[in-house]
């Protein structure tokens, strides 16, 4: 029995495809196919997957069925998280996705989940990268304000998710947690933040993430440990659609 993670799947078998990087990049060429290949060979029905966001380009639930039934035909049992391209995911209709899914799939937020003596939770996250403005030389000349704010916003909302999936954990007597986010925890200066502060708080003992893709973006957060986390990347063309082992 183990537990694997993967993000980023951007699955389109009944939608557009809107990234240009999707259609020209090797790695994304046939990635449904590479995916579930990679799956049958390391994943036993007694698995874990974690799907760290970004699933489908539908824009609906309706939009999305096939997606869905391909991540359902994986083998083991699978969980997803929330990325910001995932539309189908009305954040306040968490519980219902659970109810239409339940035995097939299973959606983390504002909730948690068991494996072993873990506590899977998670949220999107939010990561703020500016927004500033740099001259030529690099050296920031302004900043919208208005963004700014609304920026704390988002942080804040995700905050209250993310306590809320930990303090589920907690008052069901869990006391180990891998965190799941898909967004990179920290900005591209790997700078700390309140999801870092977060997860030491909780005593996380993994951070997993996805959200950057694309060779430019490997390196735009954390990896490694730091403060006794370990920081991993998981999105689905840096592992070249092979999930990674999280524990066994
Ligand atoms: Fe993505
Ligand atoms: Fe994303």
């Amino acid at each position: 029995m183990s537990l694997y993670a993967i993000g980023d799947l951007h699955l389109h078998f009944q939608s557009p495809l809107k990234a240009t990087a999707q259609k020209k990049d090797r790695v994304w060429k046939n990635h449904e196919e590479t995916f579930k290949k990679n799956c049958a060979r390391l994943l036993t029905p007694d698995d874990t997957l974690v799907l760290v966001g970004d699933h489908s380009w539908g824009r609906s639930l309706a939009e999305c069925e096939a997606d869905f039934r391909y991540i359902a035909q994986l083998p083991g049992r699978k969980i997803l998280t929330r990325g910001n391209h995932d539309m189908f995911w009305d954040a306040a209709k968490t519980g219902q996705l659970n109810e239409r899914f339940a035995g097939q799939l299973s959606f983390l937020q504002n909730n948690y989940f068991r494996y072993r003596d873990y506590a899977l939770v998670g949220t999107k996250g939010y990561t703020f990268e500016g927004p500033f403005y740099l001259n030529a030389r690099g050296r920031v000349i302004g900043w919208d304000e208005r963004a700014e704010a609304h920026a704390k916003k988002l942080v804040e909302r995700e905050l209250q998710r993310l306590r809320l999936s930990f303090e589920a954990a907690r008052a069901d007597g869990c006391r180990r947690f891998i965190l799941f986010l898909h967004y990179p925890p920290t900005n591209i200066l790997e700078e700390d933040s309140a999801f870092t502060a977060m997860a030491e708080e909780y005593g996380a003992e993994q951070v997993i993430y996805a959200h950057c893709h694309g060779e430019a973006r490997f390196h735009d957060s954390i990896q490694g440990e730091k403060n006794g986390i370990q920081y991993r990347l998981v999105s689905g063309d840096y592992l070249k659609w092979q999930p990674l082992k999280v524990l066994d």
